[in-house]
């Protein structure tokens, strides 16, 4: 056995007995190792009734371990810890449903609010041999994962709950290892990210196999740098999945959505911009109460194969859109794909009493134009007609003249704009 030296934080598992061929277990080698790091003296300057151990590192010195239990801190209350550099596999008895890193505590900690602080999940690659999930993180504060492989999960890849700010950096997650074009992906399961908590952050991931790529139930969750191509949407796969009753606060930009998309329930508070969505993917904006409020999709980029498939979607299945009120679908580019927006522009030639411009093809909610201004122009001399909007119901705007008008007429209108008086 290995103590830690005066001058070392430093806890190797090979000198706590671990194997680093994987030939025998080294469930109880890791924990020992892990024991005696978080057993340092530490001190008080972490949040109240959470040591800090100074940034102890159990390295995991390049090798492959297996283990057949989560490995779990044994005490809650510690911080500044760093557990890095090598592969863990579940064996096949790892314990039914278990996380293979697994930062959660049955005994409450000291700290009520929160079990572990600042600790430090790096350059690891995670095995879950079809046993369970990757990384669970409960009641854990400013948690970071860089650097990660995480596969062969049958749950989830990293499950949050609670607690605050994980950042996950730099990391790949795939339940089966492909790059694409699996024959098998129908059959993938399993979510990689799930986020049940607030202020995390995902950036510069990519999720390479799972049904759903991020889950999302908490609040103010920031997704940035993702390249989902987890699982087609044909397939029965969903990129981002955000699930929040209430507000949301999610924000998804300069992410990559490669045949899978995001859907939304209920969306308040959502801003998706910057992304780019290939091979026909699209936002499912799905109804639960009928609320949708203070949305954001604009500059994104979509191309698609030209099978009719709008960009942005209202799944109204369960109810419908009854409590629409700020929602901004503007500005995306598309190709090969049915453009959808809440501001739309049209021109139109006129020759006659009346003329209808008709943006039912491009406007995403049906029946509903809150704003609208047009202007006619004929290069008829000296003719003054008066003009006047007499109709915008059904998303078609009907203009009506007192004299017969050759030229042409331009009209904007906008879904999303609220009345200030
Ligand atoms: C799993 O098997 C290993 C030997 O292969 C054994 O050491 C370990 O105790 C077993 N774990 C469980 C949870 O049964
Ligand atoms: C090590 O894990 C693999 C699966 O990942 C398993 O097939 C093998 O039996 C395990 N060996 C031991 C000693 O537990
Ligand atoms: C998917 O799984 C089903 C059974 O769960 C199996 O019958 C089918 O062959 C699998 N499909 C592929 C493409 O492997
Ligand atoms: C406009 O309508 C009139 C009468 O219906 C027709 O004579 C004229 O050619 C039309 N002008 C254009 C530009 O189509
Ligand atoms: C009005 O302009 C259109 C093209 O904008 C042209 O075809 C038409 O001849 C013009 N009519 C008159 C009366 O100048
Ligand atoms: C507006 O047009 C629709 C048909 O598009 C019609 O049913 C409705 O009665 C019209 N409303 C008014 C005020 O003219």
């Amino acid at each position: 056995m290995q103590a830690r030296s005066s001058t070392s934080g430093v806890f190797s598992v090979i000198g706590y007995g671990a194997d680093p061929t994987g030939k025998t277990d080294s469930t109880d080698a890791i924990l020992a190792a892990i024991t005696a790091a978080i057993s340092v003296a530490g001190d008080g300057f972490l949040m109240e009734g959470i040591t800090n151990l100074g940034g102890v590192h159990i390295s995991l010195e390049g090798g492959i371990y297996n283990i057949s239990r989560p490995i779990k801190l044994p005490v809650a209350g510690r911080g500044n810890i760093i557990i890095f550099g090598g592969t863990l596999k579940a064996s096949d008895n790892f314990t039914a449903d278990g996380y293979l890193l697994d930062l959660s505590s049955s005994s409450s900690s000291p700290n009520h609010d929160y079990n572990y602080e600042f600790v430090t999940l790096r350059d690891l690659m995670l095995d879950c041999n079809f046993k369970g999930g990757g990384i669970r993180a409960v009641d854990a504060l400013r948690t970071s994962i860089n650097n990660c492989y995480i596969t062969r999960f049958t749950t989830t890849g990293i499950l949050v709950q609670r607690g605050h700010e994980t950042y996950i950096r730099n990391t790949f997650l795939g339940q089966h290892i492909t790059a694409g074009g699996d024959p098998n992906e129908r059959n993938f399961t399993g979510t990689a990210i799930d986020l049940q908590g607030n202020d995390n952050a995902i950036t510069d991931v990519v999720i390479f196999s799972a049904q759903v790529g991020i889950m999302i139930s908490g609040q103010a969750n920031m997704i940035t740098g993702v390249h989902c191509y987890n699982k087609a949407y044909g397939l029965g796969g969903t990129g981002v999945y955000i699930k929040v009753p209430g507000i949301t606060q999610t924000r998804i930009v300069n992410s990559y959505f490669d045949y899978t998309g995001i859907v939304a329930e209920d969306p308040v508070q959502l801003h998706v911009s910057d992304c780019f969505f290939l091979g026909d993917s699209f936002i499912a904006l799905k109804s639960i109460r009928g609320v949708i409020d203070g949305t954001n999709i604009v500059n994104n980029m979509f191309y698609g194969s030209n099978k009719g498939v709008d960009i942005v979607q209202l799944d109204q299945t369960n109810k419908e859109f009854n409590e629409i009120d700020r929602v901004v679908v503007d500005n995306n580019v598309v190709n090969g794909m049915n453009m959808k927006a809440t501001v739309a522009r049209g021109v139109t030639l006129v020759n006659g009493t009346s003329w209808t411009i008709d943006f039912n093809k491009i406007l995403l909610f049906p029946k509903r134009i809150k704003f609208v201004q047009y202007a006619v122009m004929t290069n008829t001399s000296n003719l003054f007609p008066r003009t006047i909007l007499r109709n915008i119901s059904n998303n078609q705007v009907f203009i009506e003249s007192d004299i017969s008008v050759e030229g042409s007429s331009s009209v904007m209108v906008d879904q999303g704009l609220t009345m200030s008086s």
